[in-house]
C-alpha cells in the first residue's frame, strides 16, 4: 500500500536522533547538565514561598511577561523594548529558527555548538556549515569570516557548551560586523564569563543576544530564557511569534524576585569562577589530562582511552559527569560541571582515586 505523506513524514522526524536528555540517576552528584547547585535550595524555597503569594493561577498571566521583561531591563541595563522571553532559551531557538531559517537558508556554526540548537537545525532539515575547534581547543575568526559570504545566519554559544571557549570581545564584534544576516550570540553562560557582548544590540542591528535564568540564576527547572534585539525584531516576535503565554506564573514571579536579588548570584557566580580554577588547577596537576580553561559553569578535560571508564566508575560512585568522547582534536572527553565547593572536592578525590 502506497504510504501517505503523514507516514512519510513522522517516518522521516522519527530516523532523526532529537535532543539526548541526560540519564537521571536518584540520590547522584549530578555535574553532568550544567546547572547551579552552588545557589542554596534553601534561597528558592523562601523564593517559591513568597511567590505564592502574589499570584491566582485561575488566571491567564496577562501583563506577566511585560512584568518580567522590566525586570530584565533592569538587570541587564537594556531598554524594555529590545527583550523579548521565552520558556527557556530553547523555545527562543525553536521559534527563531522555525521562523526566520528554511531549508534555502545556510547556517554558520562551530563543531562542538549546543546540542540542541543542531538537533533542531535537523529537524527542520536547516543546511548548516561547521567550524572546527583547533588544537588549543579554540576558535579561528579568520575561518568564520571566510565563510560568512556562504551563509544566512550565525550562531554561536559564547561562551561554547561544551568547551567553555569564548571569543575575545573585539573579535566577536569584528565578526558581528562583517556578517550581512543575522547573528544569534547565545550568552547563557555568560554570568561566568569575562564579558557580555548585549550592549552592542544597541548599535548593531543584525545582532541578537540569547540569555537564560537557568544557569547563573539556577532557575533551569523554571524554564526562563530570554533576548535581546533591535526594537523591531522583539516587536515581531514578542507580538506575532511567540505564544501568548509562553511563561507560567509560577516561573514569572518567581523569575522577577530573583531578579530584584541580583547580587546574590552574582556572589554565587563569583564562587563558581572560584571553584572553576581550583578544578581545572587540581586536574591539571593529575597530569594525566588535557585539561582546558572554561569561561563557564563547567571545565571540559580529555582522559583519552580512560574516559569510558572513568566515567562509569565515577557513577558507580554517585557521581555524574558527562562524557562527550571526541571533541575538536581530542578523543575521549569528559565535561564536569562546577557544583558546590563540597561536591567538587568529592569529584575531585573520587577521580584521584580511580588514578591510584
Ligand atoms: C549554550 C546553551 N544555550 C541554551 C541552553 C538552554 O537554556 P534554557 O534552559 O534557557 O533552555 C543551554 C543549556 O544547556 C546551553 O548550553
Amino acid at each position: 500500500m502506497k504510504k501517505n505523506w503523514f507516514e512519510k513524514k513522522i517516518e522521516n522526524i522519527s530516523k532523526l536522533s532529537g535532543y539526548k536528555k541526560p540519564d537521571k540517576y536518584s540520590n547522584a552528584i549530578k555535574l553532568d547538565s550544567n546547572e547551579n547547585y552552588a545557589v542554596d535550595i534553601s534561597f528558592f524555597q523562601d523564593l517559591i514561598n513568597q511567590t505564592k503569594e502574589k499570584m491566582d493561577v485561575r488566571e491567564y498571566p496577562l501583563g506577566g511577561t511585560e512584568r518580567l521583561v522590566a525586570s530584565l531591563a533592569d538587570y541587564i541595563k537594556m531598554p524594555k523594548e529590545m527583550i523579548g522571553v521565552g520558556n527557556g532559551s530553547d523555545q527562543i531557538i525553536d521559534l527563531m529558527l522555525g521562523n526566520l531559517a528554511s531549508k534555502e537558508t545556510r547556517i554558520l556554526t562551530s563543531e562542538p555548538t549546543f546540542g540542541f540548537f543542531e538537533e533542531r537545525c535537523k529537524l527542520y532539515a536547516i543546511p548548516t556549515k561547521k567550524i572546527q575547534f583547533d588544537g588549543q581547543m579554540s576558535l579561528r575568526l579568520e575561518d568564520f569570516v571566510a565563510n560568512s559570504k556562504k551563509a544566512d545566519i550565525l550562531y554561536l554559544d559564547s561562551p561554547n557548551n561544551p568547551t567553555g571557549f569564548q571569543f575575545p570581545r573585539k573579535q566577536l564584534e569584528k565578526l558581528v560586523q562583517s556578517f550581512d544576516g543575522p547573528v544569534i550570540i547565545d550568552e547563557a553562560y555568560v554570568e561566568f564569563a569575562d564579558y557580555s557582548i548585549v550592549d552592542a544590540t544597541k548599535k548593531m542591528n543584525n545582532l541578537i543576544v540569547l540569555r537564560t535564568l537557568s544557569k547563573s540564576f539556577g532557575l533551569a527547572g523554571l524554564r526562563i530564557g530570554y533576548f535581546v534585539a533591535n526594537k523591531k525584531t522583539i516587536d515581531a516576535f514578542s507580538r506575532v511569534i511567540q505564544y501568548p503565554y509562553p511563561l507560567n506564573t509560577v516561573a514569572i514571579e518567581a523569575g522577577i524576585l530573583a531578579l530584584k536579588r541580583s547580587k546574590y548570584f552574582e556572589n554565587v557566580a563569583n564562587l563558581v569562577k572560584k571553584e572553576r580554577s581550583r578544578i581545572i588547577e587540581k586536574l591539571r596537576e593529575m597530569n594525566v589530562f588535557r585539561v582546558f580553561d572554561s569561561k563557564a559553569n563547567f571545565v571540559l578535560f580529555s582522559a583519552d582511552g580512560a574516559s569510558k571508564r572513568i566515567h562509569k566508575a565515577l557513577i558507580e560512585q554517585g557521581i555524574v559527569i558527562k562524557n562527550l568522547g571526541k571533541v575538536g582534536k581530542y578523543e575521549g572527553c569528559l565535561r564536569v560541571t562546577v557544583g558546590t565547593q563540597e561536591m567538587n572536592s568529592r569529584f575531585l578525590t573520587a577521580i584521584r582515586d580511580l588514578l591510584n
